[in-house]
């Protein structure tokens, strides 16, 4: 038997856990599983908010047969078309063949181009409404945030905003699915990690959304495609999402070394020790090698100080530290303190790579920038000492 969960008279989350996928998207590592969330609205008509992915499909509409029982789903709403959401579309349109699809004009494309549907849809624009008896749904494009066709669902019946990807995150809902019911400090970095990974490249896009709802919408509660139903804490996710599209950060430095033979390493951790002497308390060292970057990017878009240190490689940057710089390009970092060293043996490129990347992203580097030729020397270290202090001062200072 599988269970839903009601979250009002007539609303049920009829989502589904994922704690065998690996690697989310071929990209993101899951230690803590991701939930995909449907929500069905059991009114005079009936109507289910995004599908959860293929694989769980049959467990999904079990869920949805015990709430409805014989009753038909008369609309699916698509907020999202990414296939974690639309997955399961296929087998839905089998089981309630008369059901309408309802999306927006960019969600037609994705609906034909992934599972040749072209029928049986309802095109909406923005602001758009359909009742289902006594709950009216209002429909609220969002373009980018993180898809082109993404689109949002009011019901201003339960003030409840079915947010998509926005407001969601990584980690599975394991027993709890509200807010209240669970420990949100253990949710927060999974939280982070996941707007900071895959939804932060279009913050301004994130913010420009929240700036608008909020105004118009009175929200009670905030359902994601992802992670918990935001009921008591609705505020508090909405304006966490806010401050991390704008890029306000908390006071700590990370930082991030690639060492093939442990001569940049060490030149990190002269850099650490100087950043706790001078009175920096969260510091965060990451190999780059070692590390996913999804985990990487997720400190990075918490603090205010970001140092980066590698060495070189055939003439250039080492290349995970290379990923990670295009990563945080693609996602415009901004607004950091950055520090910079660096080692090579023969020839150098990586010291200018890393110059290169604060100057594109316009993060205030502090000095002095350090290059070691081989190992570092006495006159070296205190030199990475130097730079510790310094960027300390700086993110002291932009923290005030
Ligand atoms: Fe959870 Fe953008 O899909």
């Amino acid at each position: 038997m599988y269970n839903s969960i009601k979250m009002t008279d007539d609303v049920y989350w009829v989502g589904v856990n994922d704690r065998e996928t690996d690697i989310f998207e071929s990209l993101w590592p899951l230690p803590e599983g991701i939930s995909y969330n449907s929500y069905l609205i059991d009114d005079d008509k009936v109507a289910l908010i995004d599908t959860v992915k293929i694989n769980y499909n049959n467990s999904f509409l079990d869920k949805i047969k015990n709430v409805i029982g014989d009753k038909k789903v008369d609309y699916l709403i698509v907020n999202h078309m990414e296939p974690d959401h639309s997955g399961s579309i296929k087998s839905l349109c089998e089981a309630y063949p008369d059901m309408k699809i309802i999306g927006n004009q960019k969600t037609m494309n994705f609906l034909e181009g992934f599972y040749g549907i072209t029928k049986g849809t309802k095109v909406v624009s923005d602001g758009d409404q359909i009742d289902l008896g006594t709950h009216r749904l209002t429909f609220y494009l969002t373009p980018m945030i993180h898809w082109p066709e993404t689109m949002m669902t009011f019901d201003e019946h339960d003030q409840i905003l079915f947010s998509g990807d926005a407001f969601g995150g990584f980690g599975s809902l394991d027993g709890f699915l509200f807010d209240d019911e669970l420990n949100i400090n253990f949710f927060k970095d999974e939280i982070r990690r996941y707007f900071s990974n895959i939804v932060s490249k279009y913050g301004t896009v994130v913010h420009n959304t929240i700036n608008r709802l909020s105004k118009i919408l009175d929200i009670k509660m905030v359902a994601s495609t992802h992670g918990p139903v935001w009921r008591e804490k609705t505020n508090y996710i909405i304006s966490e999402y806010d401050r991390w599209s704008k890029q306000e950060t908390d006071e700590g430095v990370v930082i991030v070394y690639g060492s093939m033979y442990g001569n940049t390493k060490v030149m990190a951790e002269a850099v650490a020790r100087s950043l706790s002497e001078n009175g920096i308390e969260e510091i965060k060292i990451f190999d780059v090698s070692r590390k996913n970057v999804s985990f990487i990017i997720n400190d990075i878009w918490k603090y205010n100080g970001l140092i980066m240190g590698s060495c070189t490689y055939n003439n250039e940057i080492f290349p995970p530290m290379d990923y990670l710089l295009k990563s945080l390009e693609s996602r415009n970092i901004k607004k950091r303190v950055m520090g910079i060293f660096g080692s090579y043996s023969w020839s150098g490129g990586a010291v200018d790579r890393l110059k290169d990347f604060s100057e594109k992203v316009s993060c205030c580097t502090a000095e002095p920038i350090v290059e070691s030729k081989f190992a570092p020397d006495r006159k070296i270290l205190e030199q990475c000492y130097e730079l510790g202090k310094n960027v300390a001062q700086k993110v002291k200072k932009n923290n005030q």
